[in-house]
């Protein structure tokens, strides 16, 4: 792929680029809590966007994506939102250091990589970051690694219309490889884990389908949150997020919720909870209770914050039933993309197999599995 890529651009450009990568991510446990000041416990994987680029000398960016055999070319005096879908993460970027003033001079870009997308992977993350990454590079803008994964999670606000929280543009980023990063999004103080892949591994299983809901309940979630955030408030004036609630508190105030809004919030302080558990369990290397613990996030998710879908639950119910996984549940936004499951070693190719027929068999759609390596966060490649 490198190759490739690196050939189109000299076609292209006619000189040599500089290469970057960036990865997607998976996240272990701590689900929408992100944006609601929590904890959550993603690592960056062995799929990732690479990055040809190189500065062009004029006032404009062309950008050709590998993976749609597509070209566009924009004028940096007028970068706004476009009609090209793929083009807007990258256009969401330099806006980004735009509107912080740092002078973005005109470059060519030839990118692509193997994130799948739409498969809660943050293919778009992915792309974000290595671009923010790229950029500051390459016009020397000094910015470390957490104000990139900002200018990267305002460019997906802002250009691709999601409130996302902090997670997957920080995973991307800090990713160490065999580790999985315990970030807390309200100070993003963060700290590495060792996660043992000797006897275990991380199988992602592709339901396929991506329901329409995806971006607009993604929202409508953060505004329920919020109300559940506004409503204790009163109470509690030093409750500003959900990060500083406790179930006490919300079973004493159950009355005053819209009952949906209190589900919600529930949700959030449990799935805190359980992150802080898991890490314990990984302190303790106990592997058998840290999948408990996503087994839990995946009913949360299910029944009280509802964002999961029929395909997800098929599959986590299949996966609880075989002995070989420790945990799974589904992964990242929800209404579609992949579960996560840890599967002892031994057992992996039986799993797949069994997993890949119950779900043929019921939906009617081939399964799509990734066997998920972790890696190190984006870099410069010589
Ligand atoms: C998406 C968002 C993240 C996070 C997850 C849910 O991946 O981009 O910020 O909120 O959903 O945990």
């Amino acid at each position: 792929m490198r190759d490739a890529i690196r050939e189109r651009f000299i076609e292209l450009f006619s000189t040599e680029p500089y290469f970057f990568r960036s990865p997607g991510r998976v996240n272990l446990i701590g689900e929408h809590t992100d944006y609601n000041n929590g904890f959550v416990l993603p690592a960056a994987i062995n799929k990732e966007i690479l990055f040809a680029v190189g500065p062009n000398d004029t006032d404009t960016i062309r950008l050709f994506s590998y993976d749609m055999q597509e070209q566009a070319t924009f004028d940096l005096a007028r970068i706004a939102p476009s009609d090209i879908s793929w083009a807007n993460y990258l256009l969401g970027v330099v806006a980004q250091f735009q509107q912080s003033d740092y002078q973005v001079k005109g470059f060519d870009l030839v990118f692509g990589g193997n994130v799948p997308i739409g498969a809660g992977l943050s293919s778009s993350a992915a792309v974000e970051c290595g671009l923010a990454f790229a950029l500051n590079h390459i016009f020397g803008f000094g910015l470390d690694r957490f104000a990139l994964a900002k200018v990267a999670q305002k460019a997906e606000h802002e250009f691709a219309g999601v409130r996302c929280g902090i997670m997957d543009q920080f995973a991307s980023l800090f990713g160490k490889k065999e580790h999985v990063i315990k970030l807390d999004c309200r100070s993003l103080d963060y700290s590495y884990y060792h996660f043992e892949m000797s006897n275990n591994c991380i199988v992602l299983c592709d339901t396929q389908v991506k329901h329409s809901l995806a971006s607009s309940e993604y929202n409508t979630r953060r505004q329920e949150c919020e109300t559940g955030v506004a409503l204790l408030h009163k109470h509690y004036p030093d409750v500003s997020s959900l990060r500083d609630v406790t179930v006490d508190m919300l079973e004493k105030h159950r009355q005053e919720f819209d009952p949906v809004v209190f589900k919600r919030c529930i949700y959030i302080v449990q799935e805190n909870s359980r992150v802080e558990a898991a890490c314990r369990a990984l302190e303790q290397e106990d592997l058998v209770l840290f999948g408990e613990k996503m087994f839990e996030s995946h009913e949360g998710l299910q029944h009280n914050y509802e964002v999961s879908c029929t395909e997800l639950d098929f599959l986590v119910d299949q996966a609880k039933e075989h002995t070989a996984v420790l945990g799974a549940r589904m992964m990242g936004g929800g209404f579609g993309g992949c579960t996560i499951n840890i599967v002892r070693i031994a057992a992996i190719d039986e799993f797949i197999t069994a997993m890949s027929k119950a779900y043929e068999q019921q939906f009617k759609i081939p399964l799509k599995t990734y066997i998920a390596e972790i890696v190190d966060g984006s870099s410069m490649l010589s």
